[in-house]
């Protein structure tokens, strides 16, 4: 009979000798939480696909933000749903739009909160596309003026960092020009630098009232099918100025994330986007994942893919797990 001479099992005994040998350790260090704002006074609704996740107003959203900071998140991500959409989203490049006044408040209460936006226009557009459109299609470059416009009210207000999500060819560069131009040069932008067209973005949707109301993203977000794109994508965010790179959706693209991480070597992030955070719960509520174990294995797995900074819904739940 065959007795191995190598037996990789004496490592994992006991916990002990599990715990010396662990390579991937998760940390509330790593997280960033979502969080979604709307305009009006005493609102928490709750958003039905996304259990644990609500719409704030201000005065709950500055609620939440003191009770995360307490739990110990130091990070969080804004996202503003306006009261009036318009072609040209409007409300995104308003000093009194939704994200203005919640920078102001949250700076007010909580200032030593890590506070990033979400750069984009879904939200703010009546037809629910990331920019300005021309002909239904959208307009490229017409968009970056508005992204200019757009970060400098997140800067004014007091935006920690930036994070552009739209996949708008020059973003990265159109932002940074703007913000070097008004003097804040140590604002980081966080881009979504290979960001796919994927349907694990539906719940978000239903958050942030923001699907197209015709067409899809394909023109704009990347094919899942694409792998080489997403470094080319990465590459050119890299050379305009982008301090760290995000892929997006998290866990059915963990082979770009460590492409993204080896060959680039820089800070990477990954968004545990709302479908996967659905999808895990949705089980879980029917007793056929362990809730805990999941969402625990899921972030690990992220990080040992090469994510040093993970977006996720479960950033509160998994907390007080670490
Ligand atoms: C665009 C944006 C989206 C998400 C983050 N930023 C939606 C989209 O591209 O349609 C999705 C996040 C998620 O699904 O959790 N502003």
């Amino acid at each position: 009979m065959f007795t191995p001479y190598y037996r990789p099992r004496r490592l994992r005994t006991n916990s002990r000798i599990r715990n010396l040998v662990r390579e991937t350790h998760l940390t509330r260090h790593d997280l960033i939480l979502p969080l979604f704002v709307v305009y009006g006074k005493g609102k928490k609704n709750p958003i039905r696909s996304m259990p644990g996740h609500y719409q704030f107003s201000i005065d709950y959203l500055v609620k939440e933000v003191k009770e995360v900071w307490k739990m110990g998140i130091e990070a969080i991500i804004l996202f503003g749903i306006p009261e009036v959409k318009d072609p040209v989203g409007s409300d995104a490049t308003s000093d009194d739009g939704i994200i203005a006044q919640a920078l102001r408040a949250i700076k007010d209460a909580v200032p030593e909160m890590y506070v990033i936006t979400d750069v984009c226009f879904c939200e703010y557009t009546d037809h629910g596309h990331c920019g300005i459109l021309h002909n239904h299609e959208l307009d490229n470059d017409a968009t970056l003026e508005i992204l200019g416009r757009q970060v400098l009210v997140h800067a004014c207000n007091g935006a920690d960092m930036v994070a552009p999500s739209g996949m708008i060819d020059g973003m990265v560069g159109a932002i940074r020009e703007a913000l070097d131009g008004e003097g804040f040069y140590h604002i980081p932008i966080m881009s979504y630098a290979a960001k796919y067209a994927s349907g694990f973005y539906g719940p978000f949707r239903e958050a942030a009232e923001s699907a197209p109301q015709f067409g899809d993203r394909s023109s704009y977000q990347m094919d899942p099918a694409n792998g080489d794109e997403a470094v080319r994508e990465v590459a050119l965010d890299v050379e305009e100025g982008a301090d760290i790179i995000m892929v997006k959706p998290a866990m059915p693209y963990l082979d770009i994330v460590r492409r993204v991480k080896d060959e680039f070597r820089l800070s990477t992030a990954a968004y545990q986007v709302s479908g996967e955070f659905a999808m895990l719960k949705a089980a879980a509520e029917k007793g056929w994942l362990d809730h805990d174990r999941v969402m625990l294995e899921s972030l690990t797995a992220i990080k040992r893919a090469g994510a040093d900074l993970i977006l996720t819904y479960f950033a509160k739940e998994v907390v007080d797990k670490l």
